[in-house]
């Protein structure tokens, strides 16, 4: 599917974004741990977590979902599934339930599809192996199998990555190890399995051990899903580009290990605001509204980036309409995403005319240079798809993004609601 973007001088109204699949994931997951059946509300149709509720039905848990996002799920032990687990372009559904199975007694393959089948694997079966289990890669990457162990050993380990996806890989497995598993972080990434999961958090200087005993009790997932701060960032980004725009969005999760593009953005000069903070079970969620200003350049590096991992991608179009050089480091995980986005990103505006430089670990990207409509391409990748989606609206002409199909992973309705607030529909 091509997506075609016009420029736009006017960008108002509410946009109800989806839910969160980070949490999402996890809620589904944890929910399928516990021993009586749970209620997730607001559970996302996008194909992520999807794949996450497919893996665990493979896996024999009863989930039993409904049109309006309402998801019952049996507790009670896992079953050996017949096929290979399918965790389609989901890399959170194959790390943590990697975690959960390398404790359960039965064999398992997961595998996915050609980006995550080609995305690597052994940063989990290096902690996993410590731990005892049994875990085989194919070349480093997917198809994993993971086959019974004599029994997991708890383990202290210090992350060598920022990952979310390690950690809670290794805290998952954890559960099924023989004494405590610490797990031990530089730079915190997002945290929301220790806040789901209620686990010990102790701050050691400026490192973070987070530790979960074997047997540990899993609470009753959040009800509802908060609504994903990482397609906020979208129109965050839009509305301070675009001339005459205010976007409000209410409800959004503002966990502060994932809202870095916050004050990023605020130090380029953008206006955002916050109101009504509050919660939604573990999580804090609030109503931002974003106006149009002029945005200047910055630089972001160091442990700012595990906090803005996945909004890179639109922060680089927004330091495209920046004044300046937008300087972006230390990101070198962005290689090993969905798919290379500092290659994507440094390919996509270098053809709507920007000039960027490329780093191994980062791009550089100089500002206000006038953007010109053409035909890009997403790389199969979600994020990318939809951040020359907002690029489109500056650009003269038209804007044709390949491969647009791509934002079902985590936003189907992106298409339509950017139409919807640009007066296009
Ligand atoms: C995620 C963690 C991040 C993020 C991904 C979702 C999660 O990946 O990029 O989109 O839900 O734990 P890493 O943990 O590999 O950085």
């Amino acid at each position: 599917m091509v997506a075609e973007v016009a420029p736009t001088s006017r960008l108002e109204g509410t946009v109800f974004l989806p839910a969160d699949k980070s949490i999402a994931h996890r809620a589904a997951l944890f929910a399928a741990l516990r021993d009586e059946p749970s209620v997730i509300e607001n559970f996302p149709a996008s194909a992520d977590p999807q794949s996450t509720l497919g893996c665990l039905r493979q896996l024999g848990v009863c989930v039993h979902e409904d049109r309006a996002g309402h998801v019952k799920i049996a507790g009670g032990p896992l079953r050996e599934a017949s096929t290979g687990l399918d965790c389609g372009n989901s890399g959170t559904t194959m790390r943590l339930l990697a975690g959960v199975l390398a404790g359960q007694p039965f064999q398992s393959t997961l595998t996915g599809d050609d980006s995550l089948r080609s995305r690597p694997m052994d940063r989990i079966a290096a902690p996993l192996r410590q731990m005892r289990a049994n875990v085989s890669l194919t070349r480093g990457r997917v198809p994993i199998r993971i086959t019974p162990s004599s029994g997991l050993r708890g383990i202290t380990y210090a992350l060598p990555i920022a990952s979310a996806q390690v950690k809670s890989c290794v805290l998952l497995a954890g559960l099924y190890a023989d004494g405590p598993t610490t797990v031990i972080e530089k730079e915190p990434s997002r945290d929301h399995t220790e806040r789901m999961l209620d686990l010990t958090v102790e701050e050691v200087g400026s490192m973070r051990h987070i530790t979960i005993e074997p047997g540990h009790t899993v609470p009753s997932p959040c009800t509802v899903i908060p609504l994903d701060f990482s397609a906020a960032a979208f129109f965050l980004v839009a509305a301070s580009i675009v001339k005459d725009a205010v976007i409000t969005m209410p409800g959004v999760g503002m966990n502060p290990t994932r809202i870095a593009l916050v004050d990023v953005l605020r130090a380029m000069g953008a206006d955002i605001t916050i109101d009504r903070m509050r919660h939604s079970g573990s999580e804090p969620i609030g109503d931002l509204t974003v106006r149009s200003t002029e945005l200047h350049a910055v630089s972001v590096g160091g442990s700012l980036i595990p906090g803005l991992i996945d909004e890179i991608p639109i922060l680089a179009v927004a330091a495209a309409c920046a004044e300046g050089t937008t300087l972006i480091r230390d990101a070198a995980e962005l290689r090993v995403k969905e798919t290379d986005r500092i290659h994507a990103i440094a390919t996509n505006l270098r053809v709507l005319g920007a000039e960027v430089e490329e780093f191994p670990d980062g791009i550089a990207v100089l500002g206000n240079a006038p953007l010109q409509g053409t035909v890009v391409d997403s790389f199969g990748d979600h994020r990318i798809a939809m951040a020359m989606g907002i690029a489109g609206l500056v650009a003269t002409g038209k804007t044709s993004i390949r491969g647009a199909r791509a934002v079902s992973v985590s936003y189907p309705e992106f298409w339509k609601t950017l139409q919807h607030i640009s007066g296009a529909a």
